[in-house]
């Protein structure tokens, strides 16, 4: 998704911004550009659509020299991605340039007024009529600042900018509404970027912009007032996490890093978070909402993606454990479907990102009713973190493969503490039990590192299938959202059609498409399901499908069915889904590799998805 990086101060700002753009690749994007302020205070841009490299290779950096500058790398949302609809945007002079990131939803009116004006556009973005606004402004108000402000008050949708005037070529005014903008506080130097990934090799002192706030930055100092023109004072806060753990690490991929990172990540969700002696879990963020919780009629739990997945284990979980009805919803279909909701009911919104602008859509739409609004996030301080009632992180570090994987077992893992604590304090579950659940998660870092020490065995088997044309995965109970979400790992990086299915179900639809050219992957581990999955086994086998059993360590009895076999370590249900889902990461990874797919950065696809 759309990212941005300013500079401003004392060094060359071209380098800066050029490895913010990079670091920033990973959210996904289709085209990107830097203006930069020169020594004669004139405005110069240069926009490509592709990757930064291409921007790179055609920039001239003896003229793109000077202190101040702005880039971006924009994922289309009006107009194509090419090099007109590409950021900076000037206004029709050429004396404003703009990045943004998010929709003007009102541009159309505002261009009618401007065309009247007699102002042109060149492009068909929405960005570059916020640009002309902000000249209609200035030629009034003779003042940088203040045309910004009056524009956005004009503005309606969401917007993250930083924009330059040629005209007060010593500032970047930048703003935020529904579009994350942070402020990087160095010596004598400021950074502006979209993402903490384009500042933390500079400075670790950050401030956040909220919703409706505005900043005017110059060398060494800036000023924060509201849209709304009334000035603000906040302290910085200090990013408390290293560059290294945005890097790659030695792995070929982030994804595969972060495949192989879980044993540690998955620690990190639970530590200090239960006891293991009696089998009872305490998530401090939320304390301010634990009688909510406990008394909720209904808990709805609402997200996208992976994130939706990790949803639906959620809904097996608390129903089986707490005996609370629970409902999953799409945030995008949540926000505009005419919900029932009341305020003691509890909604949950599982966003690894923290900005996805329809689970932050959702929650304000639960807000409005009145009902408990819960967080499970894990990029700290994003704007669903920062706006629910309560929350917990789940402190999977950030996660840069565009295909969430750490995110999601970690969102898994504290589903199962919220279900913990839950089924403690409403005694739906014995003590025994408890601690019986408590011992098996203290095991599951060992079981996950096991998995990752088997990886060369899955990879075996991901070869073999690396020209497949379609996928079919299917389980059963806790298992039905594990296959739905190995069937997306696999679509989404190898652009195999892949479906995720009931096992049981599968007789009503999907059968029909089975053929000796159809690979079948079955989660079937030794569990209460195991004689159904292999009854639905030996259906494919009938119709001469291809069998992949995710199965258990020391089942043997699975040979005689399955056509290869990746072993994972028994556990308990409530847990299956995250000891599942990794050789299905892998199966994924590896096919996508092999076919020499751009792994982290898939087509079309964006990391944090922050329009609707
Ligand atoms: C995008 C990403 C997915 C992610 C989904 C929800 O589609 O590519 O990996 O699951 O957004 O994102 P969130 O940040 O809200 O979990």
């Amino acid at each position: 998704m759309c990212g941005i990086v300013g500079y401003i101060g004392k060094r060359n700002s071209l380098p800066i911004i050029m490895e913010g753009l990079k670091r920033m690749e990973y959210r996904g994007y289709d085209s990107a550009g830097v203006s930069i302020i020169n020594e004669k205070n004139e405005l110069i841009s240069i926009k490509k659509a592709g990757k930064v490299s291409c921007l790179e290779s055609e920039l001239d950096i003896d003229v793109f020299n000077g202190n101040i500058g702005i880039g971006h790398t924009r994922w289309a949302t009006h107009g194509v991605p090419n090099d007109t609809n590409a950021h900076p945007h000037f206004d029709m002079e050429e004396n404003i340039l703009i990045v943004h990131n998010g929709i003007i939803e009102n541009y159309k009116l505002i261009k009618n007024r401007l065309l009247e004006e007699k102002y042109k556009f060149k492009t068909d973005t929405d960005t570059e009529i916020l640009a002309n606004l902000i000249n209609y402004h200035y030629k009034n108000t003779n003042d940088f600042e203040t045309s910004v402000r009056l524009a956005l008050l004009e503005v309606e949708g969401t917007y993250g900018i930083a924009c330059l005037c040629s005209k007060e070529p010593d500032k970047i005014v930048v703003a935020r509404k529904g579009s994350p903008l942070m402020l990087g506080i160095g010596n004598q130097e400021m950074i502006v970027a979209s993402d903490a990934a384009a500042i933390i090799n500079h400075t670790k002192n950050v401030i956040y912009l909220e919703d409706g706030e505005m900043a005017t930055l110059e060398k060494g100092s800036f000023h924060l007032k509201t849209v709304e023109d009334q000035d603000i004072f906040r302290d910085y806060q200090v990013l408390d996490f290293l560059l290294d753990e945005i890097e790659k690490g030695g792995y070929e991929h982030f994804m595969l890093k972060e495949i192989c990172e879980q044993p540690d990540t998955i620690q990190n969700t639970f530590r200090g978070r239960i006891n293991f002696d009696t089998g009872v879990a305490k998530l401090g963020g939320l304390q301010s909402v634990e009688e909510k919780l406990y008394n909720a009629k209904r808990i709805i739990i609402t997200a996208c993606g992976t994130a939706w997945h990790a949803a639906l284990v959620g809904e097996y979980m608390i129903e089986h454990y707490c005996r609370i009805p629970v409902e999953v919803e799409y945030a995008s279909e949540f926000r505009y479907r005419r919900p029932i909701l009341n305020s003691d009911d509890v909604v949950l919104l599982i966003s690894q990102s923290g900005e996805t602008a329809d689970t932050l859509a959702a929650l304000k739409e639960a807000r409005k009713f009145g009902a408990t609004t819960i967080g499970v996030v894990n990029v700290i301080g994003s704007t669903i973190a920062r706006e629910v009632d309560a929350g917990t992180y789940i402190h999977a570090g950030p996660e840069i493969g565009v295909a969430s994987t750490k995110a999601f077992t970690s969102q898994v893992m504290s589903l199962a503490l919220i279900t913990l604590m839950i089924a403690n304090e409403k005694k739906t579950e014995t003590p025994e039990t408890l601690i019986k659940l408590a011992n098996e998660l203290k095991h599951i870092p060992e079981k996950i590192a096991h998995m990752v020490s088997l990886k060369d065995e899955y990879k075996k088997v991901a070869m073999k299938f690396k020209d497949a044309k379609n996928f079919l995965y299917l389980g059963r109970g806790f298992n039905f959202p594990v296959a739905l979400e190995g069937a997306l790992k696999l679509k989404e990086i190898s652009y195999i059609h892949a479906e995720g299915y009931p096992a049981a179900e599968m007789k009503h639809g999907p059968i029909a498409l089975i053929d000796e050219n159809m690979p079948v992957v079955f989660i079937a581990p030794q569990d209460k399901a195991y004689d159904k999955i292999i009854s639905n086994i030996e259906e494919v086998r009938a119709r001469k499908g291809v069998i992949i059993a995710i199965a258990s360590e020391g089942d043997e009895n699975i040979t005689s069915y399955a056509d290869h076999i990746l072993r994972v370590p028994k556990t308990l249900a409530l847990f299956a889904p995250i000891i599942n889902i990794i050789p299905l990461q892998f199966l994924s990874y590896y096919i996508a590799a092999a076919r020499g797919c751009n792994v982290d950065q898939p087509r079309n696809l964006a990391k944090s998805v922050t329009v609707e």
